[in-house]
């Protein structure tokens, strides 16, 4: 499915952006130019040799003087001479890293010219991301003054490896990210024998195998390996390395625990092993650690399978300032001891199983970062009052019970951010008139029990970047001063509450707004202006009115857009200036008049909805240039004319269409079996004639059982001036399905439903029997239609139906036998129609009663009370044999099951729609 594909790309290129993104902030050092040095002629005619080899996409070497130009290369971008000998001793060509880095955005592409061994001075060569070709020279192997080479991220299509064992003076060596590198001819590594700090990181061939040299270069002091496949025993000749100080290890497969360590003489000051598969006991973990207790400063073991609980062993390791055991398997309270660590400046000790109270932690007197979300706490103490220099305290998704009052608060003067979201049980009082003692930059009570007023002693805080109370118990309105005070919010979430009131003009009072979620309250009034760099807009289920003619402000980034139930009104306007606009969502509001064709120039708009309005006219053709449509939904309003054949042969990719309750007419265009992806069809109460198409069994994604997602989700971004991204986000697509005769809304597992809905209308002709080959779809409904001919005799195929109306048809014929395979079927209605013979007797048919099947004279047998003469005996009244009895209430139960489900998941997703990921560097 190419959603799902792309949505795992997506995955990936963040996956990469994120581990790419650490240090990429300085892209070129510029020559110190004194104006005394003038660089030797042979360097300038080497690097002009360089220059030429080049494909210098981004003129980065621009000021590299051509002949007659600037002759003095010591003052070129990205040179650097001795100041007393004039020779060339660094240079600094490191390429931009961001999503795109590596390939398309690589400044310098093309071969390292041999011109370069004339440097013979050059102590620091970065060439990292730059794209060059026909791998790594030996010839730099000559470059014996060499000190510093970065080679991160040059080029993945190499057949050589290099070997530059002979770089007798280099103390640094980065080879990161390239995927040509194999662990089996890296061993000239283990020459360089001044080599100080080594970086390998998320190469793919690196394996265990690396250790038989590794552990010769006994003098390093930095080693990087993580992101590679590094697999079994952390080994312990670690130990041996007694120059190391930092040695990261994350993100591999490494197992076990950590190797006990003998003496004290190691100085590992950082130890970063989080995203491996360690499974040891903590306890036993840092007691294998205690030889570098002293030294150890940083302490990373995020995500892996480690178990027990922080004992008194910690308090050990005073020298600690950050301790970071998130994703794990942790269990019990925290110790006391904890408290013990008067370096701590960081501790994680979130997503784990951590019980009891927030201990008191008061003696963790440099504290600053505290992170015990997704746990099972259930108290906190006023001590943690005592933290006063905590700047971030993150107690969400906890089960927190009583009062947060002013108390616990007081004396944090340095709070900055604080979320003790998803607390249900946790109320939040202070009297409206305290005047907190710090300034908030980031505030989250979602499902806490904050309300019923706003919080008034909001009125001091003017930093606000960030603020979410959804769903805190919020009433009335929203105080005015409100909107005054916070210019530099980004991300504004009151959803879920029920708070009244206008919302002012926002466009100059909020000009970072990037994110306002108002959804399900009453607020009323005009939709407000908006500044155009925000990205979602949720106002759903309120009470605005007015038209909505802020659409035409010039909004560059929105991506979603959501007014749907409000009670604005007008023509829908013919401005549509919303260039990156992926979800609009203008339903159930009272809307009337045509589509305009304008809205044809969202083009990169993936979903549409304007059901429930009063708009009439056809589907505009220019909603044919829509090529990224993968939901369009016109539920319920006036309007007509075919429809259009674009819907398969100019969008390819749609995967829901919902065009139910209009006055369409004419046949289905047989363009619609283009639609490979098609999962949900309802064309139901309209007035469509003709038949149903043969082509149908070509809705590949009906045809098969497996789904390859559960969400329909949908990226969006915000990017810089350099085209970097700046935010992204990404919500999953929800609608509302008539399903059993209910109406269901689908979120987080709307990508698997999949179902037909063409009733109420003038479809004529038989039920093709190609239908039978859609065995992934749930739902069909073509009842109170004029079909005629027979139920094709091998719907037993479509296993995958839960719901199955015929009902109000002119079918006629027997029921096929093979109807009683459907082991799913939660509904069935073939009522009203002229089929005849007996009901056939599978197991399951006992599961439905006679409205079922009433209305139809010639049928007989259970459950109608006509009983059927002898010619009527069923022809195959036996089961086939794999199939086991089976009661009726097992299928009751499994139709029940099937609908919680789907219920619960989506219940869970409420207010979660959105995924946001900041990305600030
Ligand atoms: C010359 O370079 C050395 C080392 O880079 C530096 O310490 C010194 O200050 C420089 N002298 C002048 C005059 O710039
Ligand atoms: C090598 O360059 C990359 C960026 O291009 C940087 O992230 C990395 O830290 C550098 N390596 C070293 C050892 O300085
Ligand atoms: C460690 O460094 C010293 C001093 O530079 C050097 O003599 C020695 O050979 C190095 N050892 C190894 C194993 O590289
Ligand atoms: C490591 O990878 C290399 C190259 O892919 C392979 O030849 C070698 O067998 C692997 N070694 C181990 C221990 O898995
Ligand atoms: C159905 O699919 C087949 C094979 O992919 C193709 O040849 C045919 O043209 C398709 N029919 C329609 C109406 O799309
Ligand atoms: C990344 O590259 C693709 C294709 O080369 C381009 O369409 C896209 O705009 C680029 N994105 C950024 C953020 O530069
Ligand atoms: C469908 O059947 C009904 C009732 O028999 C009839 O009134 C109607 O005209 C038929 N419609 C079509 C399109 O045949």
């Amino acid at each position: 499915m190419s959603v799902s594909k792309k949505f795992i790309q997506q995955l990936i290129l963040f996956d990469i952006f994120v581990a790419l993104s650490v240090t990429c902030d300085v892209v070129f050092s510029s020559g110190v130019g004194d104006g005394n040095i003038k660089c030797l002629q042979t360097e300038l005619e080497a690097l002009l040799s360089f220059k030429r080899e080049l494909l210098d996409v981004r003129g980065r070497l621009s000021s590299w003087g051509n002949e007659g130009f600037n002759q003095d290369c010591c003052t070129w971008r990205g040179v650097q001479c001795d100041n007393q000998t004039s020779y060339v001793i660094r240079l600094d060509l490191r390429g931009p890293s961001g999503l795109n880095a590596s390939v398309a955005t690589a400044p310098l592409i093309g071969k390292i010219s041999p011109a370069l061994q004339e440097l013979k001075q050059l102590k620091y060569l970065d060439l990292s991301y730059n794209r060059i070709s026909g791998g790594i020279p030996d010839f730099l192997g000559s470059l014996s003054k060499l000190e510093y080479l970065n080679l991160s991220c040059v080029g993945d299509d190499f057949t050589t490896v290099p070997k530059l064992g002979d770089l007798s003076s280099l103390n640094t060596l980065d080879l990161s990210y390239n995927d040509f590198l194999s662990v089996n001819n890296l061993e000239w590594i283990s020459r360089l024998y001044q080599l100080r700090y080594l970086a390998i990181r998320y190469v793919n061939n690196l394996n265990s195998s690396v250790y038989t040299w590794l552990f010769k270069l006994s003098n390093l002091t930095h080693l990087d390996l993580s992101g590679n496949t590094l697999y079994g025993q952390i080994p312990d000749a670690f130990w041996s390395m007694k120059s190391l100080k930092h040695l990261d290890l994350s993100r591999n497969a490494l197992g076990g625990g950590f190797p006990r360590c003998l003496g004290n003489s190691s100085n590992l000051k950082l130890l970063l092993l989080s995203s491996n598969n360690l499974d040891g006991q903590l306890p036993e973990i840092m007691n294998n650690l205690s030889c570098v207790s002293h030294s150890l400063e940083y302490l990373n073991l995020e995500e892996n399978h480690i178990g027990g609980s922080l004992t008194d062993i910690v308090a050990k390791f005073a020298s600690l300032r950050e301790l970071r055991l998130g994703r794990n398997k942790l269990n019990e309270s925290i110790p006391g001891a904890v408290g013990k660590l008067p370096s701590l400046v960081l501790l994680d000790l979130s997503w784990n199983k951590i019980t009891g109270s927030v201990p008191d932690l008061f003696l963790l007197s440099s504290l600053r970062e505290l992170y015990l979300s997704h746990n099972q706490l259930t108290g906190v103490t006023e001590s943690i009052g005592r933290l006063s220099k905590l700047e971030k305290l993150y107690l969400d998704f906890n089960q927190l019970e009583g009062t947060i009052a002013e108390a616990h608060l007081s004396k944090l003067l340095k709070l900055r951010e604080l979320d003790l979201s998803y607390n249900t049980q946790l109320h939040i009082r202070v009297s409206s008139d305290w005047i907190p003692p710090f300034q908030l930059d980031l505030i989250r009570f979602t499902h806490c029990k904050l309300g019923p007023q706003f919080p008034n002693w909001l009125r001091n805080q003017n930093n606000i970047s960030e603020l979410e109370f959804s769903a805190s118990g919020i009433s009335g309105n929203v105080p005015s001063w409100f909107w005054e005070q916070l210019p530099g919010l980004t991300f504004l979430n009151l959803s879920y509450n029920d708070i009244g009131g206008n919302v002012p003009d926002l466009s100059k009072k909020m000009t970072d707004l990037l994110c306002i979620d108002l959804a399900t309250n009453k607020f009323t009034g005009p939709v407000p202006r908006f500044p155009t760099s925000v990205i979602t807009v949720d106002l759903s289920n309120n009470m605005f009115s007015g038209t909505i003619s802020f659409i035409c402000d010039n909004f560059d980034y929105l991506g979603y857009l959501d007014l749907s139930d409000n009670r604005l009104s007008g023509e829908l306007p013919h401005c549509w200036t919303l260039r990156s606009i992926v979800h609009l969502n203008l339903g159930t509001n009272n809307f009337f008049g045509e589509i305009p064709d304008s809205i044809g120039s969202l083009q990169t708009m993936g979903m549409l909805h304007l059901q429930n309005n009063h708009l009439t006219g056809e589907l505009p053709q220019s909603l044919a240039n829509c090529k990224k449509l993968r939901v369009i939904n016109v539920q319920s309003n006036n309007l007509s004319g075919e429809i259009p054949e674009w819907i398969g042969s100019n969008i390819s990719d749609i995967i829901i269409v919902i065009l139910k309750s209009n006055r369409f007419s004419g046949s289905i265009p047989s363009t619609i079996c283009q639609l490979k992806e098609l999962q949900i069809l309802d064309l139901s109460e309209n007035k469509i004639s003709g038949i149903i198409p043969k082509c149908i069994n070509n809705l590949t994604a009906m045809t098969e059982e497996e789904s390859t997602m559960h969400q329909i989700k949908s990226w969006y971004f915000q990017v810089d001036d350099q085209g970097e991204v700046k935010i992204n986000a990404s919500y999953d697509e929800t609608a509302v399905l008539m399903w059993k005769g209910r109406q269901f809304e689908y979120s987080s597992i709307l990508g698997m439903v999949k179902s037909i809905d063409l009733s109420s209308n003038n479809m004529v002709g038989e039920i093709p029997v190609e239908i039978t080959s859609l065995v992934g779809l749930h739902g069909l409904n073509l009842s109170s239609n004029n079909l005629t001919g027979s139920i094709p005799l091998r719907i037993g195929e479509m296993r995958a139906l839960n719901f199955l109306d015929l009902s109000i048809n002119d079918l006629t014929g027997e029921i096929p036998a093979s109807l009683s395979q459907l082991s799913h079927l939660g509904v069935l209605n073939l009522s009203y129609n002229n089929l005849s013979g007996r009901i056939p007797l599978g197991e399951h048919s006992l599961t439905f009663n006679n409205r079922s099947y009433i209305g139809n004279h010639g049928l007989c047998g259970y459950p109608l009370t006509e009983t059927c003469s002898l010619e009527e005996l069923p022809r195959d009244l036996m089961l086939s044999d794999e199939d086991e009895f089976i009661t009726p209430e097992f299928y009751i139960s499994m139709g029940i099951s099937f609908i919680s489900a789907f219920l619960g998941v989506s219940a869970l997703m409420l207010n979660r729609r959105w995924t946001y990921g900041l990305l600030r560097y």
